[in-house]
């Protein structure tokens, strides 16, 4: 057991890798503890959760709403959940996101921690502090930033990860090493899935690898005002193709990793033959490039994107592997290459 701490708006938040779940005694007593997680992990981990009490809700971005928030609360209420708690999510992105809503809201805010049990919430989700529920279509328009006091790596959840998760996961890996870290690319050319999901080494490398950047980035810039918008690659044109056309966040976010390499190609001279890697990889990966895209839909859940000043959005391009920019791109220059792309 390795734990790194980081110190990120001035809240200490631990990393403790290569745990297992009684390490929360490390943070409260068991009876002191609430697990909030989702009915697939509540089902398969019954016994891992035993020793705490438990409130499930039913798995699936269709359920990160506020009707799920209310659900939660009404519940924490009826156990009578005091100030003096400790809430710990355990589960995916969806859990992650949603538990710590609920817990930076709940009495006002309660001190909460993650485990995360998807490689898409061990690299991303559960980092950053970045908590919310989407709205209708509309991805994670309600929701604080808050960190959460600690998360907890315990990889033997990952033993019944289906591997459709980990390829979610790698997206977000391929991402990180398309904005930071042209190393790590040129090592995830050299792989496949199946080495990191049979080579614990390799696997606990690059997770803490991807920890490492992504808190980083958020501690430089926790509100998301400019370093921590980098993040944001591929998430633009992802987050309106995926809850429209009901994909998997990472496979999302693939589709739309290679839709704005084709946009840095025109907009700043990004290199054809990095467009053509980045997509290899994705491919290498299992990962989508390509859907058949509504283009008004996509166009009118961009312009609700968080990141959008007027006619014209925040888009994050690059000009290398390894290294981003930000250009604001007018909506209807996206318009126009969703249309080029899309015939
Ligand atoms: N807050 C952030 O910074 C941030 C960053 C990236 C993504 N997200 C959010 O994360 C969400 C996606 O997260 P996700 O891909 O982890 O999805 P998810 O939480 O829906 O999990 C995917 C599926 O895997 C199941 N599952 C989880 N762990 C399992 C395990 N160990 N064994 C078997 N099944 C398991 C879940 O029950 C679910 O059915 C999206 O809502 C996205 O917006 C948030």
């Amino acid at each position: 057991m390795t734990t790194y701490s980081y110190n990120i708006s001035n809240q200490k938040v631990d990393c403790i890798f290569d745990a297992t779940i009684n390490q929360l005694e490390n943070y409260a007593p068991a009876n002191a503890v609430v697990i909030i997680t989702d009915h697939h992990i509540a089902a398969l981990y019954s016994q891992q959760l035993s020793a705490y009490r438990v409130i499930t809700f039913v798995a699936g971005e269709s359920n990160k709403t506020q009707s799920t928030v209310d659900q939660i609360i009404q519940q924490l209420i009826l156990m009578e959940i005091d100030r003096e708690a400790l809430i710990v999510g355990v589960g995916g992105g969806v859990v992650t996101d949603i538990v710590g809503f609920v817990a930076s809201i709940y009495k006002r805010g309660l001190r909460f921690g993650f485990i995360p049990t998807t490689i898409l919430a061990m690299v991303d989700a559960a980092i950053g502090g970045k908590n919310g529920v989407n709205v209708g279509l509309y991805k994670n328009m309600v929701g604080t930033i808050v960190q959460p006091s600690f998360i907890l790596f315990d990889y033997t959840f990952l033993q019944t990860l289906p591997e459709a998760e980990w390829r979610n996961g790698f997206a977000e890996i391929i991402k990180h090493a398309c904005i930071r870290d042209a190393e790590m690319f040129s090592n995830l050319q050299q792989h496949q899935l199946i080495d990191y999901i049979k080579d614990a080494k390799l696997l606990t490398d690059i997770i803490q690898k991807n920890v490492a950047i992504k808190l980083e980035i958020v501690a430089q810039d926790t509100l998301e005002k400019k370093e921590r918008l980098f993040l944001n690659f591929g998430h633009t044109v992802g987050h309106a193709i995926e809850n429209s056309a009901q994909l998997k966040h990472g496979y999302a976010v693939a589709i739309g990793m290679a839709f704005a390499c084709q946009l840095s190609e025109k907009i700043i001279d990004f290199n054809p033959n990095e467009t053509a890697k980045v997509i290899q990889l994705l491919k290498q990966y299992q990962l989508p490039t390509t859907a058949d895209l509504d283009v008004d839909m996509i166009i009118n859940l961009v312009q609700a994107d968080k990141k959008r000043t007027g006619k014209e959005i925040r888009f994050v391009l690059l000009s290398a592997i390894g290294d981003a920019s930000i250009q604001a791109i007018p909506i209807e220059t996206i318009r126009a290459q969703l249309i080029e792309i899309s015939s």
